[in-house]
């Protein structure tokens, strides 16, 4: 990622950059990787919520994972066209539902049995026919954060596979449901191959039961998850879509006419983000040097909720000295610790620096706590 000290010096701190040339050809490596037949990929739209990247995703042909109405709007005016829009959740409202119908999207991911029940009522209210897709609880451990990993049997999402069944016998009888096919998300920030492969082999297994049953599925939805490089992300700016898609492809032989749908969030927009703020103080503690910047866990959340690692830069320092420092924010809470003991050149007060990897949950986790302003944006 660019990050031109004379221009981010222009601008008010803290902010969130952009660089739209990094994510052009991250889009445009997508496209390249997911370049086998019936292979469609969709942003989801949960991990960067920003007008302007949203039109530049928009613009490059992939479609929209959305999880509330808000999303669903949001989609829709950068320029996604509505039957390329998913619309999942664990609690939809009845009004996102009716949002969903009446815009026409693509499909809605079914999260439980009692939900279906409320979409049928809806759609037959409306009088439309809602194209729907399960999404099953696979159980594969995606050996990522706790707090991050979704698709174990005790997770709130999905499905159980073992009432699968039930939900699919309902959907195929009734006259206001079709049912598209299923939908599986085992996590987020996954580094191995591994459990997508173990992924398709469940998907696989599923599909024949349910084709024994004489239920066909024209869909298959197996969410995100693909990891970034934190720690290195000026060497690895680019994840390997490559890979991702090439196991799928291998993996997961697809049914004449069927799609594959892929929901990838974090790695389309993670590394084309920073978040750039000031040092206000460097200060000597008892036994650590503090480095107190202007941003905190408002901005970016994600190394006090997850103790997420992000990769630290300062763009003014050309001191070749370094020293350890404690990069902490300006909130009135402990959590509010960016990195503790890391290597910067002499940092001093009046510094600009950068937070890496943060264009992915950084500024839609956002919060106004401590009364802070709404973070700004740029791009460049
Ligand atoms: N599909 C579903 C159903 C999801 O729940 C998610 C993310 C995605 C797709 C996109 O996953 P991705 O490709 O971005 O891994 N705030 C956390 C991440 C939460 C992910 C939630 N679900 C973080 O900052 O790490």
């Amino acid at each position: 990622m660019k990050l031109p000290i004379d221009q981010l010096n222009q601008w008010p701190t803290p902010y969130y950059l952009y660089d739209t040339e990094l994510l052009g050809h991250t889009l445009s490596a997508v496209t390249e990787a997911a370049a086998f037949p019936g292979f469609h990929v969709h942003y989801a739209v949960k991990a960067n919520t920003n007008r302007a990247i949203l039109k530049i995703i928009a613009e490059s042909g992939l479609g929209a994972d959305t999880v509330s109405g808000g999303e669903i709007r949001a989609a829709l005016q950068a320029g996604f066209p509505a039957d390329k829009i998913m619309f999942a959740g664990v609690g939809k409202t009845d009004e996102e539902i009716r949002l969903a119908l009446g815009s026409g999207v693509g499909c809605i991911n079914v999260e439980s049995r009692e939900e279906l029940m409320v979409i049928e009522q809806i759609a037959s209210d409306m009088g439309v026919v809602a194209p729907v897709a399960i999404r099953v609880n696979p159980e594969i451990d995606a050996h990522t954060h706790h707090y991050i990993t979704t698709g174990l049997a005790e997770n709130k999402f999905g499905v159980a596979m073992s009432m699968l069944d039930t939900v699919v016998d309902h959907i195929v009888a009734s006259q206001w449901l079709t049912l598209r096919g299923l939908h599986f998300h085992i996590g987020s920030q996954i580094e191995t191959m591994r459990p997508f492969e173990i992924l398709c082999e469940r998907i696989l297994k599923l599909q024949k039961e349910l084709n024994a049953r004489g239920v066909s599925m024209p869909l298959i939805n197996v969410g995100g998850g693909l990891g970034v490089d934190y720690d290195d992300p000026m060497g690895h700016p680019i994840p390997d879509f490559k890979a991702y898609f090439d196991t799928f492809h291998r993996h997961l032989p697809l049914q004449p006419g069927q799609q594959l749908h892929f929901e990838l969030g974090r790695a389309i927009v993670a590394q084309c983000g920073a978040l750039v703020s000031r040092v206000l103080y460097v200060k000597q503690g008892v036994e650590k040097k503090f480095v107190i910047l202007d941003a905190g866990m408002t901005e970016l959340i994600r190394p006090a909720l997850y103790q997420a690692h992000h990769s630290i830069v300062n763009i003014t320092s050309q001191s070749p000295d370094r020293e350890l420092y404690t990069i902490v924010g300006p909130i009135c809470e402990s959590a509010d610790c960016f990195a503790e003991d890391t290597a910067l050149p002499l940092t001093r007060r009046g510094d600009l620096v950068a937070l890496l990897s943060a264009g992915a949950y950084g500024e839609v986790m956002s919060s106004n706590y401590n009364a802070r302003p709404t973070v700004s944006t740029h791009l460049i």
